[in-house]
């Protein structure tokens, strides 16, 4: 078989960088024999209902530096659970392997989170040709160093925490930034990090209200009026569960929200500062992709149009060790990376004096 045309869809919640995966998709399409690109509208649902697009590099212009997703997504079809109108669920993956054949699609890119390439995984089993290409911003694929749109993320919440930083010292207050990332803290301990965030509470080491209040305390002792406190949406109290809007929000997942509310509301008996929250949400996952995120994409669009052309289907591109690799796709989904508690990141945040929340004792350089 020789390869002529290739789809490629986006999947799940966006990320910046999306549209620079694209771009490097069709221009190295072109470049290996004239080979074309149709791009799928608002993911498996323009396969389900054949909705797509061509794209030539006329339409992937300027896109390397364009947030979104020009081609739309949706974390909601998954064509083997379609929700029928009377309440139902039915398996409609057999449709969508027909219309990508219909359609001549020799090889179907799936640009996606754990949810989407699990999904291209179980229609590669059944005989669809499809090449993964990881994406979310919240980092948390274990195949991969980085997923693209991970570090604009962290710049927007780090330019969260500066402009927090500036009213939080001016009016002697704690301010709390929930941040995304489900229930990996990659997105709240590098923000904290970088925007030098006196405690930083994930969903992998679980906080007592106490051991905030306790360095919001310390910090007072020292004539620090204020603090700054990251908290990832899925940070729990010790004991307790993560802070949900719902259980089921249609896409197998369930929805975080109110975990810095929470956190804020357990606080206020106890210290006599005024807090406020600031949850960041959606912000994260728009604007112009940062030139990390470009390049990654870049890098990885192109290598998944690479093993598109050589026919090297069932596989996912990922960065590792700084290389641009492939793995094959059944080893990459189901398998998510976590922060860990006892590693270097946490390490040199707790030794610079960042608090996670499960500690009373007293910093000693406050001594
Ligand atoms: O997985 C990416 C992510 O942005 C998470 O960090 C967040 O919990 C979730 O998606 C939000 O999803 P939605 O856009 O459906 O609200």
């Amino acid at each position: 078989m020789s390869i002529r045309r290739i789809a490629v869809l986006t999947g799940g919640g966006d990320a910046p960088g999306l549209n620079a995966v694209l771009r490097a998709v069709v221009r190295t399409a072109e470049r290996l024999g004239g080979l074309e690109t149709v791009g799928v509208l608002d993911g498996f649902q323009g396969l389900l209902e054949e909705r797509y697009l061509r794209l030539t590099s006329t339409e992937v212009r300027d896109l390397v530096r364009k947030g979104g997703t020009v081609l739309g997504s949706t974390n909601r079809t998954n064509p083997f659970a379609i929700r029928t109108p009377s309440g139902g669920v039915e398996d409609r993956s057999a449709d969508v392997i027909a219309n990508a054949r219909l359609a001549q699609f020799d090889a179907v890119v799936v640009i996606g989170g754990d949810g989407s390439l699990k999904i291209a995984r179980e229609l590669g089993e059944r005989g669809l040709h499809v090449v993964g290409v990881p994406k979310t911003i919240d980092n948390d694929l274990e195949a991969t160093d980085y997923t693209f749109g991970f570090w604009t993320a962290i710049e927007t919440a780090t330019d969260a925490l500066d402009r927090l930083r500036d009213t939080a010292e001016s009016h002697h207050r704690v301010m709390l930034l929930e941040v995304m990332g489900r229930d990996a803290g990659w997105i709240a301990l590098h923000a904290g990090l970088a925007g030098a965030a006196d405690v930083i509470l994930i969903p992998e080491i679980p906080y007592r209200v106490t051991a905030v209040e306790a360095k919001i305390e310390e910090r007072a002792a020292r004539g620090q009026a204020f603090s700054l406190v990251v908290v990832a949406e899925g940070a729990a109290p010790e004991g307790g569960t993560a802070s949900y809007v719902t259980l089921d929000a249609g896409d197998g997942h369930p929805r975080h929200g109110g975990a810095a509310e929470r956190l804020a509301h357990d606080l206020k008996p106890h210290i006599e500062h005024e807090i406020r929250w600031t949850v960041l949400g959606h912000l994260q996952r728009g604007g112009s992709p940062n030139p990390f995120d470009r390049i990654l994409a870049t890098r990885l669009g192109h290598r998944a149009a690479e093993l598109a052309a050589a026919e090297r289907f069932g596989r996912m591109v990922c960065l590792r060790g700084g290389h641009v690799v492939d793995v094959p796709l059944a080893e990459a989904v189901d398998r998510i990376k976590r922060v860990d508690p006892a590693g270097e990141l946490v390490a040199t945040a707790r030794a610079i004096g960042i608090g996670f929340g499960d500690e009373e004792v007293s910093d000693p350089a406050d001594a």
